[in-house]
Order: C-alpha cells, then sequence, then structure tokens
C-alpha cells in the first residue's frame, strides 16, 4: 500500500514531504520533461557576493532547473555565453556584452526576460529586479509555459510590502498559523531560518518589504538588543531584495526612551527619533522605513497634544529621510465611542474626516496608509473615498491577506476578485478615471510614492498561512501588487498548477472551488453590504449580527423590527456617500441606482423593499444563507474528487478544514437567519427557517448526567438551547429512539468545541458505535478560539451512510473535560441529498 502511494507521487511529480512549506516553490518534475531541450546547460551570475540577489537568482535557477527536468547546469563564464542563462542587473551586462535595445524600458525593480535565441538573458534594472525575473522564468518551466519569450515586466507601484502583526512574545493578533517566525519571549528569534524562507517566498511575488512587528507596538523593539535582532532579520532577507520595516509606538520617547513627554513639535523628542532612527540605519543601512498607527484603537498619537496627524508623521519622516526611509501612516484612524443614537454618526467618515485638510501637508517621504474599505476589511465593502480625497498626498491600500473577518483560513475564500473590485473601482475624481489602481500607484496624482500593504500574518506552521489553499491569497497579493491589472482566475491557475500540479482535473476543480468561495461566504455572513454579521466584540470569526450595534464601535447594522441598513445619503443619513467624487456620489446617494451588494451599507430600508431582483430584502436573507451554505456543501465534494490526484498530506489536511466550513457554514445559515426571522417576524416563503425536520433536538432527549443549557447568542443553538455535563467530571448521555423510517442516512451531530479542555464523545445506534470523536479543533484549526458555547464554537460532525432502523435507540456519551462540558446542540438524519 505504502509503495503504490510512493509510486503515485512519483508519477503525480509529489517532491518528497508536501508539507507546504514550499509554497508555490515546489519545483515539481515536470512531466516528460526529458523531451525537452531548449533549456541551456549553464547559467552565468553577473554577481558572484552571497549577499547579493543575483547570487540568489543563480542558486535558485540551480535549484528550480535541477527540480523541474533533473538537469544539473554548470556555472558558466563570461567567455562562453552561448547556450547560458545569464542574469545580472541589465548595466552589469552593457558592461560585459554591450548595449541591448529593451535597456532603456526597465524600471525600478523591473526586468528583462527573454528565451529567444542561443541565451536565456534575466536581466534586471536593480539586482532585485534581476531575481525577480529568475523567479519568473522559473514560474513559467514548472508550468511548462515553454514557449519563447521576450519581454520587459515593471512593477506598477514602488511599494510593495507586507505588514505582520507580530508581536514581541511570539504572538500574532490576528494570525491564525501559530507563534511567529519572528520574535520570541520579548526579542528577536535567534533562529532565522524561517525568515529566509519567507523573504524567498515574498521575492518570488515581488514583494520588497515586510514590517516585521503589529501596529500595536510595543515600544521594546527599540532595544539595542532587539535592534541587533532587527539587523539579523535584514541580512536574513537582503539576499532575496526583501526589505525589513517596523511598525513604531508613538508614544515611545516617553515609555521607552524617560523623556517626559512625546509631543511631535517637541525638540527633545524629534532628537529622541533621530537619535533611534540613526542607530537602527547603522545596522541596517537599507531599512525600509516605518508603520505608524497613531491616535486609533487607544494607540497614542499627536492628537494627546493637539497636534495634526501630518505633523506627528513628518516628526518620523524628518528622522528616516536622511536614510532614506519611507512612512507608512495609517488612516485607520476613528473614534470608538460614538453614539447610535446619533442618525448622523458614522465611523465610515473618520478617516476622510481626519485626512481631509491635512492633504498637501505630508512630507514627501510620507505615504497615507488606507484599508480598501472606510470600515474595517469587512465581506464587502465600496473603496474608501479617502483615496480619491488626498490628491497632493502619497497613499498606499491595505489589504489583508490573514482572513480576519473572513473565515479564519478555515474557510476558503479566494480573495483576489474582491481586492480586484475595489483595484477597478473607478472614483472619477474630476470626472476622470481615477481607478483605485492607478491612485495608489502615484500614476492618477502624480505622486512620487505609492503602493500596497498586505497583512500577511504567517506563523510557523509549515503551510505558513495555516491552510494550503489559502495560500493562493498570499501569491495573487503579490502578483496584483506588481501588477493589478491581472485578471484574478488567471493568477489563480498559475498558483495551482505551481502548487498542486498539471492534472487538468485538479486545475478545473480547485479554480472552480476558489472562484465561488468568496460570493459563497458572502452569502452565508452577511449580504447585501451589511457587513460580516460576525462577533465584532470577541474573535470576528462565527455569528453574532447583535454586537455590531448598540456599541460605540459604529460598526452599526442599525436593524430593529422593521427596518435594517446605515442610512449614508446626504439628504438624509450621515453623509458618507458626499465623501465620493460627485458622479459616484449620486451612484450612492441614490437606493435606484445603488448596487444592490452594497444597498444596506448606504441606505435604510424595510425588510420588505424590494430588491432589483424582485425579492424582499428578508427573502434575499433567506435565500442567500442556504444558498451560500449549499455551496460550501459541494466544496467537500469536489475536494473528495481530488483524492489520488493530491498528495495524501495536504488532500487530508484540506479536507479537514472544507469538512469544517460546511459544517461551520450551516451554523452561520442558521444563525443569521434565526437571528432576522426573530427579530422581523417575517417567515421564509420556503418555510426552511426555523424547520427542521431531520433534527433531533438533544435538550428533547431523555439525558442522565446531562442538563439543558441556554446558549447566547441564542441563535447560535438550534432551537435556543444545547445540553452539557451536569458537572465537570460527569460523563452525560442523551438518548432517545429514532422515529425516522428506516434506511440509509448521513448522521450530523452538532456540537460546541470550546478551547480550554478536549471532551469525548461517543455516538451510539443501539448499543453499535458509530463513532466517537474528541473535541479537540482547537489543536487541529487556528481560528481564534471560544471558551464559551456560542458562533464560533459551534461545529458539526458527519458520519455517512450509516444504516438505521426505525425505533433504535440513538444514545450520544458525552465525557466532560477541564471547563469543556461536553456541549451537544442536535443530532440530524439526513436522507441523501438534504443537508440540515
Ligand atoms: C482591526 C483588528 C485589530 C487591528 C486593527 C488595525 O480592528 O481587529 O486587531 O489592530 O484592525 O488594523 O489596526
Amino acid at each position: 500500500m505504502l509503495l503504490s502511494g510512493i509510486i503515485v507521487g512519483l508519477f503525480l511529480g509529489f517532491a518528497s514531504g508536501e508539507d507546504g512549506s514550499a509554497g508555490w516553490l515546489r519545483y515539481a518534475p515536470l512531466p516528460h520533461a526529458s523531451s525537452y531541450h531548449s533549456i541551456p546547460s549553464s547559467i552565468i551570475a553577473l554577481n558572484n557576493t552571497k549577499s547579493s540577489p543575483v547570487y540568489t537568482a543563480q542558486q535558485e535557477l540551480h535549484q528550480g532547473i535541477q527540480g523541474i527536468f533533473g538537469k544539473t547546469l554548470s556555472n558558466g563564464t563570461s567567455t562562453g555565453k552561448d547556450g547560458s542563462i545569464i542574469v545580472g542587473t541589465a548595466h552589469a551586462y552593457q558592461k560585459s556584452y554591450g548595449d541591448f535595445d529593451e535597456a532603456g524600458d526597465i524600471e525600478e525593480d523591473g526586468y528583462f526576460l527573454s528565451t529567444e535565441g542561443r541565451q536565456v538573458l534575466i536581466l534586471g534594472q536593480n539586482e532585485r529586479g534581476a531575481l525577480y525575473g529568475a523567479f519568473d522564468y522559473l514560474s513559467r518551466l514548472a508550468q511548462g509555459k515553454l514557449d519563447t519569450v521576450s519581454y520587459v515586466s515593471n512593477p506598477h507601484a514602488p511599494i510593495r510590502w507586507t505588514n505582520e502583526w507580530d508581536n514581541l512574545d511570539g504572538s500574532i493578533e490576528r494570525g491564525y498559523a501559530g507563534p511567529s517566525i519572528f520574535f520570541e519571549n520579548g526579542f528577536v528569534t535567534g533562529n532565522t531560518t524561517r525568515v529566509a524562507e519567507y523573504a524567498r517566498l515574498l521575492a518570488s511575488i515581488r514583494i520588497n518589504g515586510i514590517i516585521v512587528n503589529n501596529v500595536n507596538a510595543n515600544a521594546t523593539l527599540l532595544s539595542a538588543r532587539n535592534i541587533d535582532g532587527l539587523g539579523r532579520l535584514a541580512d536574513a532577507m537582503r539576499p532575496y531584495g526583501v526589505q525589513l520595516g517596523i511598525s513604531l509606538n508613538f508614544a515611545s520617547p516617553q515609555t521607552f526612551g524617560g523623556l517626559n513627554t512625546f509631543d511631535p513639535l517637541d525638540p527633545t523628542v524629534d532628537a529622541w527619533w533621530a537619535n533611534i532612527t540613526n542607530q537602527i540605519y547603522a545596522r541596517i543601512p537599507d531599512m525600509a522605513g516605518y508603520l505608524v498607527k497613531a491616535n486609533s484603537e487607544g494607540q497614542p498619537g499627536p492628537l494627546t497634544y493637539n497636534r495634526s496627524l501630518a505633523e506627528g508623521a513628518n516628526m518620523f519622516a524628518r528622522a528616516a529621510k536622511p536614510h532614506g526611509g519611507i512612512i507608512m501612516f495609517r488612516a485607520f484612524v476613528y473614534d470608538n465611542h460614538i453614539n447610535e443614537t446619533n442618525w448622523k454618526a458614522d465611523r465610515a467618515n473618520a478617516a476622510v474626516e481626519f485626512f481631509r485638510d491635512l492633504d498637501g501637508k505630508f512630507d514627501d517621504n510620507v505615504v497615507v496608509q488606507i484599508k480598501y474599505g472606510p470600515i474595517d476589511f469587512q465581506v464587502r465593502e465600496p473603496a474608501s473615498p479617502l483615496f480619491s480625497t488626498l490628491r497632493n498626498t502619497s497613499t498606499a491600500i491595505e489589504l489583508q491577506v490573514t482572513q480576519e473577518y473572513l473565515g479564519q483560513q478555515t474557510h476558503l475564500v479566494y480573495l483576489a476578485p474582491l481586492w480586484k473590485e475595489i483595484l477597478e473601482f473607478d472614483l472619477q475624481a474630476d470626472n476622470r478615471s481615477s481607478k483605485v489602481k492607478d491612485i495608489v500607484s502615484g500614476e492618477r496624482f502624480r505622486r512620487p510614492l505609492g503602493g500596497s500593504a498586505g497583512v500577511v500574518n504567517v506563523g510557523t506552521n509549515l503551510s505558513w498561512l495555516g491552510s494550503h489553499l489559502a495560500m493562493s491569497n498570499l501569491y495573487a497579493y503579490g502578483l496584483l501588487a506588481w501588477d493589478p491589472a491581472l485578471d484574478a482566475e488567471e493568477i489563480l491557475q498559475d498558483w495551482i498548477r505551481l502548487t498542486f500540479g498539471h492534472d487538468p482535473k485538479v486545475l478545473e476543480t480547485i479554480t472552480d472551488m476558489s472562484m465561488k468561495s468568496w460570493p459563497a461566504y458572502e452569502n452565508y455572513t452577511g449580504n447585501l453590504g451589511i457587513q460580516t454579521l460576525t462577533d465584532i466584540l470577541y474573535t470576528h470569526f462565527g455569528p453574532n449580527p447583535a454586537t455590531l450595534d448598540n456599541n460605540g464601535w459604529g460598526q452599526w447594522t442599525r436593524a430593529d423590527k422593521f427596518s435594517i441598513g446605515m442610512d449614508r445619503t446626504v439628504k438624509n443619513g450621515t453623509g458618507n456617500a458626499g465623501q465620493y467624487p460627485p458622479a459616484v456620489a449620486n451612484v450612492y446617494e441614490n437606493i435606484e441606482t445603488t448596487p444592490d451588494d452594497l444597498l444596506l451599507w448606504f441606505h435604510h430600508v424595510n425588510y420588505t423593499h424590494r430588491l432589483k431582483s424582485g425579492k424582499t430584502v428578508i427573502q434575499h436573507f433567506y435565500d442567500s444563507h442556504y444558498e451560500g451554505a449549499a455551496t460550501a456543501q459541494t466544496l467537500v465534494k469536489q475536494w473528495e474528487s481530488l483524492q489520488n490526484k493530491i498528495d495524501g498530506e495536504r488532500y487530508e489536511h484540506v479536507l479537514f478544514r472544507q469538512t469544517f466550513q460546511a459544517g461551520h457554514a450551516l451554523v452561520w445559515r442558521d444563525s443569521i437567519n434565526q437571528f432576522y426571522h426573530n427579530l422581523s417576524e417575517i417567515e421564509d416563503q420556503a418555510k426552511r427557517v426555523g424547520n427542521h425536520p431531520y433534527r433531533i433536538e438533544a435538550e428533547k432527549m431523555t439525558l442522565s448526567g446531562y442538563k439543558t443549557y441556554s446558549v447566547n447568542p441564542f441563535h447560535a443553538a438550534s432551537g435556543t438551547t444545547a445540553i452539557v455535563t451536569a458537572s465537570n467530571s460527569t460523563v452525560g448521555t442523551a438518548t432517545t429512539n429514532v422515529t425516522f423510517e428506516s434506511g440509509t442516512y448521513d448522521v450530523a451531530v452538532n456540537y460546541f468545541d470550546l478551547i480550554g479542555g478536549k471532551s469525548q464523545y461517543e455516538l451510539q445506534l443501539n448499543n453499535r458505535t458509530i463513532g466517537s470523536w474528541t473535541g479537540d479543533l482547537e489543536d487541529k484549526l487556528g481560528h481564534a478560539p471560544s471558551i464559551y458555547l456560542d458562533g464560533h464554537s459551534a461545529t458539526r460532525i458527519t458520519f455517512r451512510n450509516i444504516t438505521v432502523v426505525k425505533g433504535d435507540l440513538l444514545k450520544i456519551s458525552g465525557r466532560p473535560d477541564g471547563i469543556e462540558p461536553a456541549p451537544v446542540d442536535y443530532v440530524s438524519f439526513l436522507p441523501p441529498g438534504i443537508v440540515d
């Protein structure tokens, strides 16, 4: 059995350990590789200094061609250049071999790749560009794209960074793949192996900077020991052309430096920052710059001293300027204590209100970093109006690769289509084409700087993000930062070929799964622009729509018995629509022209309001939650159709997650539908909501050692209650006789898997064990855990094809552990084709 697995693996071209650590850089053998003769036999690198990206490119070419073709290349010399791959800067090439036509077309970080003629030329404008060209060439080879090419590729924008929200203690805010690769126990890590590997992955998608620590920054990063540690990180990243940057805490001069102020206009503060910046640059001369979150969510900032945000940003700009450093200053500034009884109050207005009057007041090396939408990485938001407000300020777009509000890497959500909608959105400033992508590149408003920041939050998990399929998001982030005109599906398919090989069925299946994943997630979480209806006060994972309202965070839905949505019109609401240039403002101001998918973002309407589809808002809610959850079920079947076409390790890993998603999508569906059904008291025309004929509620069974428990929020449990063991040491049983007709069923058990215990369960029919399992998802899924019975911990396990005889005794036994009282919600007996 093992042997045949190995043979299948070789045939399919799987590298030995398919644990995901190689990402898309697997260099797996190309089928029929021996029939390709066009690969040169040597590599000439035009710089052999070990820390040089050109040297890295040479190493990578050796490794890649060895893996893909099984061919060992020699290191060539400049005299016999025919039949060689020549890699280096354009300048170095010109010095050795004379001019070439395309030299003048290559821009900073760009490259020329040519496979025409007897040599392969990979020539960068700089060394980093040469490395990008080598990775591009290898990507083509690995995908079997062996046609002759000759082209220049230039970046759309100079700043293509990731942000990592890593804390010095090794934890990661909104990270779902284990602890930090950068920090542990308050210091920079001693082992930079994975840092270098991460830099390699990022270089291959043309990312040129990493901010290594959390925007909620800890000033002790600036200790002498940590500055030296940062130097080691930068040393590990340098051969890949990836520059290091750090997040700063605005109050550092006081909390860390011992001054009695952090006023940005105080000369001692200015001098303090200049001094620490000089120390950092002495260790890391090529440091990228700083990222600053100020006066946001409790972080200190210049407003404490009545100084403007621009005055705060410019203080860092002055310190970094002599070293060529850039300041990324975040526009995520808002008051989190606003009052919902004020109809005109609106967090979505905050960024424009804070920054509008500062346009043109930032130093040239400051870039204002703007989240894609006005609130916070929701499943759907309009583009932030700030992109079109700042005309004399450089800007960058902030995207989230880590799926904070989008399933935390346990739900498949391919994000490139979401990002593309924003990047391609035309804000029509001054009635001229003003796509977000052209604003953040600097092109539209003729700014010197601009680009993208992607919050990634990789961890020590070998798969980097905790989910193999989520890696398509990191890959797409880099490529879109380089060229936002690329097609989301084409990027995805390149990634699939590189990650899973060349089988057309694999390509087609993962493409289909991924392309429908964002619409499905939107359908079963929050649609019509109402935001992801998750618990915004706790883990941002499972459903809890009530948490969006009645607090100062301003992610309001304003849902009551009759109506829902934020009125952001100028004529009657918060005026947010008016923050957009007139052509766009008119579209959003009018309910008739507002697209349905943003209806509730801009308008407050009755549940009975009819959409363009003709459906009422409430019926659309019900239907789309059913549709989205149904799609989530099909993802499992699609993935299962790839068994034996994917290596075992990654197949099982993904199957586990897809199965979890399918169960959790049902939790979302029922929870959201139940919440709005309860609030509006409007029936689902299809009579599905609140009506579950295939379920046996645990609280209706005969309980021994178990007791009923009212779940909070009520809609996270079927029938609002579940059962928990009577104490944390009692084994509980719940029994009943099955009243369903005899036949074959999938039997599903919905239960709650909390952190803080690993309960054990057994499901029996007439004393025959159908299955037993442990509540240990906290070890298997990286999402933020919950200590409660709620929409985050609610989950499902399914036993397929069970023969059931009417009258059988159904018994669930639960052994509590720690604080987890073996909670059970219900059991479903699902005839073929039914999901409930
Ligand atoms: C979100 C996120 C926080 C993060 C913040 C930010 O609110 O939940 O964890 O710190 O965004 O982007 O600064």
